[in-house]
């Protein structure tokens, strides 16, 4: 990608949940803009995003944990600073998806587990990083919430829904807090993306027979006729955490191919 506003170049950015799906595509795309980035997932399959990176000829050092664990984050943000010199870039990425047949069937556990990844995870990793992302001057989060609980309701999607609106919530009020404090603060909420986020969870309890009938039915419901691919995802992340975005902050930008707004 060529240009100065979508270039990355110096930018230190921690993602989370880059071991895969929309987190993995962004690591991989703020590396190719001349970003450095802390690839950081609870799965062991963040080294090999790491490795691909450096292969290309990118920055990028694997931290393994769970997002989480407050000792895990502060490593995250020392390891920016230590390897990079600096953290210019949060994307708290990481997420997990519980569905329960109705919003009476979500077990007490699985309300603390979403919540606690899903949202606490957010603000208790943001809150460690400020001070580095501070010492930056030109700082900027981007928090991934969803159209489910920003846009719209989905069965089964209760808690899931309130966990993104908790982020939302959260990120709007950081935004105003940190504007003078050179930290912009923005959401994306995708709508359905081509990764095995919702496939693994829904096949848990049910068939791909029925899988495959869900998916003809939600494809009929978006105007793009496709789900997102996850660099369709990234290319958000990528703009709002670059100069380009410098004057945006306090936003959720809804990338779900006009499922929710046509
Ligand atoms: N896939 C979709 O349709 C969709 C839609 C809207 C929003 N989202 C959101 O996008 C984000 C990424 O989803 P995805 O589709 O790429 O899913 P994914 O399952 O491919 O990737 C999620 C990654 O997060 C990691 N992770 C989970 N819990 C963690 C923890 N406690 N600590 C560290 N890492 C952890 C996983 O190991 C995984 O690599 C999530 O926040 C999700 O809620 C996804």
């Amino acid at each position: 990608m060529s240009g100065q506003a979508t270039s990355l170049r110096g930018r230190a950015c921690i993602v989370t949940g880059a071991g895969s799906g929309i987190g993995r595509a962004a690591a991989m795309m703020i590396a190719e803009r001349g970003g450095s980035v802390v690839v950081a997932d609870v799965s062991d399959s963040g080294a090999e995003v790491a490795a691909e990176i450096m292969e290309r000829g990118g920055q990028a050092v694997f931290a393994q944990g769970d997002v989480c664990d407050s000792s895990y984050a502060q490593e995250l943000v020392d390891t920016s600073v230590a390897q990079f010199g600096s953290l210019d870039g949060l994307v708290n990425n990481a997420g997990i998806l519980r569905l329960a047949d109705s919003f009476e069937l979500t077990t007490d556990e699985h309300v603390a587990e979403t919540m606690r990844v899903n949202f606490q995870a957010v603000f208790s990793l943001s809150r460690l990083a400020l001070p580095a992302l501070e010492a930056s001057g030109s700082a900027s989060i981007v928090n991934t919430a969803s159209m489910v609980g920003f846009r719209i309701g989905m069965p089964g999607h209760a808690i899931y829904g309130a966990s993104k609106a908790a982020v939302v919530g959260l990120s709007m009020t950081m935004a105003i807090e940190l504007a003078g404090r050179g930290v912009r603060v923005n959401c994306i909420a995708p709508g359905v993306v081509g990764t095995n986020f919702y496939v693994d969870e829904y096949l848990k309890e049910h068939s791909r027979a029925e899988l495959e009938a869900g998916s003809a039915s939600t494809l009929s419901a978006i105007p793009l006729g496709t789900y997102a691919a996850p660099t369709q995802i990234a290319e958000v992340i990528a703009f709002l955490i670059s100069d380009a975005a410098s004057y945006v902050t306090g936003q959720t930008l809804v990338i779900d191919g006009g499922y929710t707004g046509i």
